[in-house]
């Protein structure tokens, strides 16, 4: 889960990382307040999950609160890259003399841990690994041992901060390291770092990606964290059925079952799609291993949910669930749905017992249901029903 800034600086601030003063606000009038209870410069910040806020207009100075609530007021609905902003932060502004770019990750090619780190922050991380990849050291970070001082001042070094800096930089690469591990996140980053004029070391900007796997055990306090408003509702739908789901932008559903499975299923699917007017598919879904009938109702259930949908591809292979499970599934999963299952649907059984499989499907005889032989045929079946 990717959090906001303004989760990460809260985060940052439990930890001890040196950041301002930062108050959320979703209307001009509580930007205003704000920016009085702060008091002097302040910025309004765009609160949107997306790098580039900057550059995009999403971050505004502001000399006066009345300033801010023209900030706001210019900030609040903006689209950028497609992300719109609902919400701001109004935080403290710093005299900044110098950014700085600093970032701990899980490095899983590598598995490990990798800083990256540089005295030209500012400007996006990928651009500057393109254009100056000298200027970005990379420093690998041992998982047991993490970032003591030690490793922070060795960190500091490789990314050639001046030596007056060294020690007080490093104190705040511990800190953030101590976020890193403490909350079990995959991605920590601060863009920028700064040192304000009067040669504070602040963190201005933060991205904290958590991993949902440590939150789910170590962390249930993640959950608040999570944006519900944002969240698709299907998606959240499928959440709360376990079901392994990610909606897309096209029109024919899919589910099978192994992710490998499903994955292939919609290249073949949008390939098949660029001979039926470009249809694409709606969305992944993998219902594992035990296509049990309910499991099966549940992906429907969601899939025809999407207004999107025009069809559906069921492409299962049947190894330790047989194939005669999943097409009883089906066939009672139409009964479950009744009335709520309106869209044509294309099913490709294959593997443990398939011909038992399809025998039940013929005789369920399904008006919406049609049988393919292969997942070709299939996804071709599926594709032109969708484009119909
Ligand atoms: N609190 C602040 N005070 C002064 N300048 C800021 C502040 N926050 C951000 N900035 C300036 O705005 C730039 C962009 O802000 P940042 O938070 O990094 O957003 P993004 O990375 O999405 O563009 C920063 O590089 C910094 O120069
Ligand atoms: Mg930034």
């Amino acid at each position: 889960m990717d959090l906001y800034e303004y989760q990460a600086r809260d985060l940052f601030e439990k930890y001890g990382v040196p950041v301002l003063a930062g108050i959320v606000a979703d209307t001009p009038e509580e930007v205003k307040a704000a920016a009085e209870k702060i008091g002097g410069v302040v910025v309004v910040k765009a609160q949107v999950k997306v790098g580039g806020r900057g550059k995009a207009g999403g971050v505004k100075v502001a000399k006066t609160p009345e300033e801010a609530y023209e900030a706001a007021k210019a900030i609040l609905g903006l689209d950028i890259k497609g992300h719109v902003v609902k919400r701001v932060m109004v935080a403290a502004g710093a005299r900044i003399a110098e950014e700085f770019y600093f970032s701990v990750l899980l490095d899983r090619a590598n598995r490990s841990y990798l800083s990256l780190c540089s005295v030209e922050g500012g400007m996006e991380i990928e651009q500057l690994a393109v254009e100056k990849p000298e200027a970005l050291a990379r420093v690998e970070v041992n998982a047991l041992s993490g970032i003591d001082k030690a490793k922070a001042v060795e960190i500091a070094r490789a990314a050639n901060f001046p030596e007056e800096l060294v020690d007080k930089v490093s104190d705040v690469f511990v800190t953030l390291y101590d976020v890193y591990k403490g909350e079990g996140a995959t991605l920590v980053e601060v863009n920028p770092l700064v040192r304000t004029e009067d040669g504070d070391i602040i963190a201005l900007d933060g991205k904290v990606t958590l991993d949902d796997n440590a939150s789910e055990v170590r962390h249930p306090e993640h959950e608040e964290l999570a944006d519900k408003a944002s969240e698709d509702p299907l998606e959240a739908k499928a959440k709360a059925s376990g079901l392994n789901y990610v909606k897309l932008d096209g029109e024919v559903g899919i589910i099978g079952n192994g992710a490998g499975l499903v994955m292939s299923t919609l290249d073949v699917v949008a390939y098949a799609g660029e001979s039926h007017g470009n249809v694409k598919p709606a969305n992944f879904l993998d219902i594992g291993g035990g296509a049990n009938a309910q499991v099966m109702a549940n992906g429907l259930d969601v899939i025809l949910g999407d207004a999107q949908v025009k069809s559906v591809f069921v492409n299962v292979f049947g190894g330790i669930t047989s194939c005669v499970a999943v097409a009883e599934g089906i066939v009672k999963a139409l009964e479950i749905l009744g009335d709520a299952a309106t869209k044509p649907l294309v099913v490709r059984l294959d593997g443990n017992q398939v011909e038992e499989g399809r025998a039940i499907l013929a005789a369920a005889n399904h008006p919406l249901v049609t049988l393919a032989a292969t997942m070709d045929e299939g996804a071709d079946k599926a594709a032109e029903l969708a484009n119909a």
